[in-house]
């Protein structure tokens, strides 16, 4: 229903020969701990997918915006953390032009848009997910600015939801706070393949909204190869049809893990999702591997660490080398020194991020 919807009720109406403003949205990354890896056309998610917004690895983004005077809009600049970035630009601006459909006032508007992340580079955390969720959330405030609107309701980040995921499949989580879900699954009924929703209160114990991420910088060097190749490799990859059954069974676990209070068994899942993503990376045609010495290295120490303290602790990992290390806040005490003396000295420069769970996007004046 949704892939017209927004498409049949784009808002056709003329603007203000005059309108003029600026909109900034800023916006978290977000960790996944079910894997979304391999989609269909049109940023359909082959599985679905499950992260939480953290708090402090944001993107901001600003759009000034005002009536073309040649009646053709566009985008006029793109600056990323100050400075022109070509490569970007021309990534948004296919972007905004297949955005048209929906917001047709994109025609008419010339934009300048800037943008600002407040984490490294060298963190290998995908900014792209938060540069679009923050881009999406800037739209949808456009149309409000333009023609009125219920002032950021729940339709509201459904529909920026949406349009995030065009940019990049992760962003559409990073519209929340919290957990967020993208993809139909048995499990979860809300689930959609068109859009991330949050997970219901009653579904999360209180102690899963407490989850701290330690970003440990392995190898900051870039990657070789692209998520969006590992996407494609899913298409004849041997193992699809089982990943696609191991998601299943790992989303039903996690779900009530989190619910019940189950840090043992959320701890087995994340790993397992974490292993299994670099797993179908190594048998992928052709097979690769992004995981570098030091991540092993931090592996091993977790481990032992988790079976000689008996606490909960465990990691995560993108389609790169750095090791998320997943923990409870009540832990934090003990967590902190195996982190500084136990893991830091197998990171690049030593390089680690404190991190954990957000309050999720919000509006603001400035960069
Ligand atoms: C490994 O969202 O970066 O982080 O849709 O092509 O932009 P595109 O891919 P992207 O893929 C992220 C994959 C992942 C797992 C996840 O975030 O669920």
């Amino acid at each position: 229903m949704y892939t017209t919807f927004y498409q049949d009720h784009a808002i056709k109406t003329k603007i203000p020969d005059d309108a003029e403003g600026k909109i900034c949205w800023k916006s978290p990354a977000n960790i996944a701990l079910i894997k979304y890896w391999g989609k269909e056309t049109g940023q359909i998610p082959m599985n679905a997918s499950l992260s939480f917004s953290l708090k402090k690895s944001v993107v901001k983004a600003c759009m000034r915006y005002k009536v073309s005077i040649t009646g053709e809009g566009g985008l006029q600049s793109f600056k990323v953390n100050g400075e022109e970035n070509e490569t970007f630009a021309r990534r948004i601006k296919d972007y905004l032009l297949s955005l048209y459909p929906y917001f047709p006032c994109l025609g008419r508007l010339d934009l300048e848009i800037e943008t600002h992340s407040t984490f490294p580079h060298s963190a290998g955390i995908a900014s792209s997910a938060a540069a679009f969720s923050a881009l999406a959330l800037c739209l949808c405030s456009l149309e409000e600015a333009l023609y009125g609107g219920k002032n950021q309701d729940e339709d509201f980040f459904r529909k920026a939801s949406y349009m995030a995921r065009l940019g990049s499949g992760s962003a559409c989580r990073s519209v929340y706070d919290g957990f967020a879900l993208w993809g139909e699954t048995r499990h979860y009924q809300t689930g959609s393949n068109l859009f991330a929703t949050r997970l219901f209160e009653q579904d999360v114990n209180p102690l899963f909204n407490t989850l701290q991420d330690a970003i440990l910088v392995a190898d900051s060097s870039a990657k070789k190869v692209s998520s969006s190749s590992g996407h494609a490799m899913m298409k004849n990859h041997p193992f699809r049809e089982s990943r696609i059954e191991q998601v299943e069974l790992n989303m039903q676990k996690f779900l009530n893990a989190i619910k019940e209070g189950d840090e043992k068994t959320f701890v087995e899942v994340i790993e397992n999702e974490a292993l299994t993503l670099h797993g179908l990376m190594m048998t992928s045609d052709p097979g690769y591997l992004l995981m570098k010495p030091g991540t092993l290295e931090m592996i091993e120490k977790i481990r032992n660490f988790r079976e000689e303290t008996g606490i909960n602790v465990g990691f995560t990992l993108d389609a790169g080398p750095n090791i998320h290390l997943i923990y409870f806040e009540k832990d934090a005490k003990k967590v902190r020194p195996f982190i500084t003396s136990g893991l830091a000295p197998y990171c690049q420069n030593g390089l680690w991020m404190d991190d954990g769970m957000g309050t999720g996007p919000g509006k603001i004046n400035n960069l």
